[in-house]
């Protein structure tokens, strides 16, 4: 057997390739220019296309639809960062005008891999020794592919199931390209009738923001580390995991990492086949996110199915870190004020003065006092459970519109926040309609203990693991 092998980042990664780097949007030069002409062609060519072979073959679409095909066959072209614009489009309906929306829902489905040489190219030049040598076993063929990255099934020399989850070739360059023309577009777009009140620009400008942050997989891995640290640092959340990162065979564009085995969050009907408690599962995940956001820091910020599993032997299991927030502190405490008041006390004033803190209110909008209690008038019932379940995702939303209404600007990092919350209120759905994380003290068990602990005694139901 060999040695263990040690990669670049054996120590730990050094600080410089934690600089999140993130390239100027409004630069346009020859590489946009020329990308640009080629973007125009390969749509161009692509909706034509389409909809000469509509003519021939309608197959129950209407036109508009057919050239929204054709259009996706050239994101599909043009690749990462049209298909993840795609993406934006195909889950945020409501947005867009149909047929877009549906349209676009291909680009959700896998790309094609990028081919066995150049993964092991790559691989060869993060590490300084191709994958057969550092690997004693390395699968040619992905686990998955998707737009950014894709993910190789490999096992150590010592015998340890891994992964590699390496990012695209070229696509730091390709995306900064892409990004700034579609920023130019966006801004034309603004300046039509139709557009002016689109938001295009902001679309891309949140876009480009993330697309930097998740292009950098060794603050991937930092990150997924630093959240599964969090995860046991009050010595509970046992079923809890994610994937430890193995630092000896990572590099500048892969993340090794432990292979785990389960099924998606949304496999409902798996969960039940296997006898999964979906409920206590949730209620463990949540609890874990909620201590990430109110005391650790960084949280997860890609809640979907396809990031969380059941693994099989019970336990929960976060996974891609590639987004992830963080609340600046006056936010943390706004986040906690809301929680302790909805779970505790219903002291709404609070909340009042939380938001006024950020500075989400104008000058003689009247008292914490008087805004607390018109919001411990609308709020204070459903929570009390008279008129059915509050939903806190909704919560944030309204607070974000409230925000808007006040002309205020709400980070992003809220607006993140606020998606997790509808992932986690779509898993409660299919998981256990009834239950209501607000009320729920096991989520704050370490945020406020004591109040946990009493709500708890007041309740009698001892907590899970
Ligand atoms: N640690 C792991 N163990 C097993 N499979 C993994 C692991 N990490 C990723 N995968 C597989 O690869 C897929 C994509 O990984 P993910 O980190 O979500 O990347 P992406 O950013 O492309 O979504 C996962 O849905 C899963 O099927
Ligand atoms: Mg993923």
């Amino acid at each position: 057997m060999l040695s263990a092998f040690r990669g670049p980042f054996h120590d730990g990664p050094p600080p410089e390739a934690l600089e999140v780097v993130t390239p100027p949007l409004e630069q346009f030069g020859f590489a946009e220019l020329r990308r640009m002409v080629v973007t125009y062609v390969v749509l161009t060519f692509a909706i034509l296309r389409s909809m000469a072979a509509w003519v021939v073959r309608r197959q129950g679409r209407t036109l508009a639809r057919a050239a929204a095909d054709g259009a996706v066959d050239g994101f599909i072209v043009l690749g990462p960062t049209f298909v993840k614009l795609g993406q934006i489009i195909a889950s945020s309906s409501g947005l867009f005008p149909e047929p877009l929306p549906s349209a676009t829902r291909r680009c959700l489905d896998e790309v094609p891999p990028f081919p066995a040489e150049v993964v092991r190219k790559m691989i060869t030049e993060d590490l300084g020794l191709p994958p057969q040598q550092v690997f004693q076993e390395f699968d040619d063929s992905p686990l998955s592919a998707a737009s950014i990255g894709q993910v190789h099934a490999c096992t150590l020399h010592d015998g340890r199931e891994a992964v590699v989850k390496l990012q695209r070739p070229g696509i730091r360059p390709l995306m900064t390209t892409d990004l700034r023309i579609m920023y130019r577009l966006a801004g034309l777009i603004e300046r039509t009738r139709w557009g002016e009140r689109s938001g295009a620009r902001n679309t891309i400008r949140d876009l480009h923001a993330v697309t930097f942050q998740e292009l950098n997989p060794v603050v991937e891995a930092w990150r997924q580390d630093r959240f599964r640290e969090g995860i046991h640092a009050f010595g509970d959340n046992k079923m809890i995991t994610a994937p430890e990162v193995y630092w000896d065979h990572c590099g500048p564009r892969m993340i090794c990492m432990e292979r785990v085995s389960g099924i998606p969050m949304d496999r409902f009907d798996l969960m039940e086949e296997r006898g999964v408690d979906g409920q206590l599962v949730l209620r463990r995940g949540a609890k874990v996110w909620a201590e990430a956001v109110m005391l650790h820091g960084p949280f997860h910020g890609d809640m979907h199915a396809g990031n969380i599993w059941v693994l099989d032997d019970g336990r929960g299991c976060y996974l891609d870190f590639g987004i992830m927030g963080e609340l600046t502190g006056e936010w943390r405490q706004l986040v906690k004020d809301l929680f302790y008041t909805c779970m505790f006390d219903l002291d709404f004033t609070r909340v009042a003065r939380a938001y006024r803190r950020v500075g989400v209110f104008p000058e003689g909008v009247g008292t914490d006092e008087e805004i607390g209690a018109q919001l411990g008038s609308i709020l204070g019932p459903m929570l009390t459970g008279g008129m059915g379940a509050l939903n806190l995702g909704d919560l944030i939303t309204q607070s974000l519109e409230l925000m808007k209404a006040y002309d205020a600007t709400s980070p992003q990092e809220l607006v993140l926040l606020a998606k997790q919350l509808l992932y986690i209120e779509r898993y409660t759905k299919g998981l256990a309609p009834d239950y209501q994380l607000v009320g729920d003290a096991f989520i704050v068990k370490n945020i406020f203990p004591e109040e946990a602990a009493a709500k708890m005694a007041e309740l009698g139901e001892p907590w899970p693991e």
